[in-house]
């Protein structure tokens, strides 16, 4: 679909958000059609990784990649430092989880500035973890704070209806970013998808897989709920991914749906 998505968009410039290790990004392929390629991603080192196997023709080498490094909603710096400020003298837990409460529920999300417009903008798997680096730097500060206690946050009714919120608020201020990313009418494309379910599956010793249930993992239900009404809905795609399956009774793997779809602005 990425490059079904790139066959129309004819040229221009491209980018990646949430690159990561590539897996599912056809790298060497829009170097080759894009003039200008950019890749955005948290943590830069799985992408270097990856573009060092890339197997680049001369003629698209991968010296038009740029590389940025940055949070796509701005929220892993700011959460940091709010939560930094959390009285030393604090020893009891449950003010630590307050604490942790407030600051998720004040956390204004600040989308970065990665140039464009661009003529295809690709946002593949990132949607619905696009808040987790900033959960993942408080969610260790709390646990480094209160050794023991990880449980104790985990399982708070306020801390998990204020990341909830957060998410959301991620969620909403990312697609409004694509939009602004997107270049006006023409032939722009955005390819997003998103895993939108997951299911814990357990092998089991009878042979098929049981699974304790679905759980929802974007705040809105599927994908076509958070497109605007100036996106035009070219293509959509549906698919159930398994991750590492489980072999043996008692291992236990992951099962994801992925929701895709390509629009163009509905101007264009
Ligand atoms: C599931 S991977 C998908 C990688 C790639 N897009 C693909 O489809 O193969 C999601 C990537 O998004 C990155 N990511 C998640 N939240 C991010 C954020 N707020 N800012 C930048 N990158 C982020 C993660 O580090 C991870 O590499």
């Amino acid at each position: 679909m990425i490059l079904q998505a790139a066959a129309q968009v004819g040229g221009g410039s491209a980018i990646v958000l949430g690159a990561g290790a590539l897996k599912e990004i056809p790298i060497v392929e829009l170097a080759e059609r894009f003039d200008r390629l950019v890749l955005v991603e948290i943590d830069l080192d799985a992408t270097r990784r990856a573009l060092r196997t890339c197997a680049f023709p001369q003629s698209a080498g991968c010296e038009k990649i740029e590389l940025i490094e940055g949070d796509l909603v701005g929220l892993k710096t700011r959460l940091s430092r709010e939560i930094q400020r959390c009285p030393a003298v604090t020893t009891d837990h449950r003010c630590g989880i307050d604490r942790m409460c407030a600051v998720v529920e004040a956390a204004q999300v600040q989308p970065l500035e990665s140039g464009g417009p661009y003529d295809l903008v690709i946002a593949s798997a990132v949607l619905s973890q696009v808040y987790k680096p900033a959960l993942d730097e408080v969610t260790s500060w709390f646990e480094g704070r209160f050794p023991d206690q990880g449980d104790a946050l985990r399982q708070s009714h306020e801390w998990i209806d204020a990341v909830g919120r957060m998410a959301a608020r991620a969620e909403c201020a990312f697609i409004g970013h694509l939009d602004h990313l997107l270049l006006e009418g023409g032939h722009s494309r955005l390819y997003l998808s998103a895993t939108t379910r997951y299911s814990a599956l357990h092998a089991t010793a009878e042979g098929p897989w049981a699974s304790p249930g679905i759980f929802t993992m974007t705040s809105r239900p599927t994908l076509s709920d958070y497109l605007p009404d100036t996106w035009n809905i070219i293509q959509a795609s549906s698919w159930p991914w398994v991750a590492a399956p489980p072999r043996t009774a008692g291992q236990v793997g992951n099962l994801y749906r992925v929701e895709a779809v390509v629009v163009g602005r509905a101007d264009g």
